[in-house]
């Protein structure tokens, strides 16, 4: 059988997670004995066609280090930037210039199902740049006047949900077109707030791969309980 094609993933967690209002980087926060980060490399290092991750710092990280997964031969470590788009940018650039693909992952992204990043690395030279992981929205949507945190907010109007999504991660491109695509969003400072948000800018066209809604983003304290539930469901089957 001939060998399935091999790829470099991304991790950016050079953020410092100011909603959880947690003592320490919210990747570090602990689900079922492990760091959220460490579910999340150990989902990914897990997968045949993942051959390495990069996982990219804050400058003032000293807890990755710590880690024991850290010293996995597959992990490589470099420093971010001040914008998510800067912290990945900083991974591309680590990657050797021959990489045809690459992965994009969040690391407060612990839930990941297998199934679903082998669906999304089927968009690998099928004619497009590539795609992400998505789900539908499934709640009525609202536009509010302004966005006050703790304080009342009103609603302006209530969008329409046909067609709309949420974007997950992970999210797979070719390399050099993303390089090109994060780069002169940059450049021109254009407001990038996920890797299809740069490839969209060159007016390329970005694939929704339905993926399952489980995949959460750690942001608020009360995703920690849901995130443990859903890792215990995918230990059990
Ligand atoms: O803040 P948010 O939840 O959108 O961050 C998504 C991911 O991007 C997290 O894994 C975070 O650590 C990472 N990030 C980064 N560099 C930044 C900001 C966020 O690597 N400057």
């Amino acid at each position: 059988m001939p060998s399935l094609p091999q790829y470099s993933a991304v991790v950016p967690a050079a953020g410092i997670g100011k909603r959880m209002q947690a003592e320490c980087p919210k990747q570090y926060l602990q689900i079922a004995g492990k760091t959220i980060i460490e579910h999340t490399l150990t989902n990914l290092l897990a997968h045949e066609q993942i051959k390495q991750v990069v996982v990219v710092l804050n400058a003032n990280d000293m807890s990755f280090a710590q880690l024991p997964i850290a010293n996995h031969t597959n992990i490589k470590t470099v420093m971010g930037g001040q914008e998510r788009s800067d912290s990945v940018l900083a991974g591309l650039n680590y990657l050797s210039e021959d990489e045809d693909w690459v992965l994009v992952h969040d690391a407060a992204r612990p839930c990941l199902a297998k199934s679903d990043l082998t669906a999304l690395l089927q968009l690998a030279n099928q004619g497009n740049v590539g795609g992400i992981l998505a789900s539908p929205v499934r709640d009525t949507m609202k536009r509010s006047v302004g966005l006050k945190t703790n304080q009342q907010n009103v609603v302006k109007y209530t969008e329409s949900r046909e067609n709309l999504w949420h974007a997950l991660t992970p999210q797979f491109f070719n390399c050099g077109t993303l390089r090109k695509a994060l780069t002169e969003a940059r450049n021109k400072n254009v407001e990038i707030t996920d890797e299809a948000s740069a490839i969209e800018y060159l007016g390329e066209k970005v694939i929704l791969v339905a993926g399952q809604a489980s995949n959460i983003k750690i942001t608020q304290p009360e995703d920690l309980l849901l995130a443990e539930f859903y890792l215990a469901q995918q230990q059990a089957k």
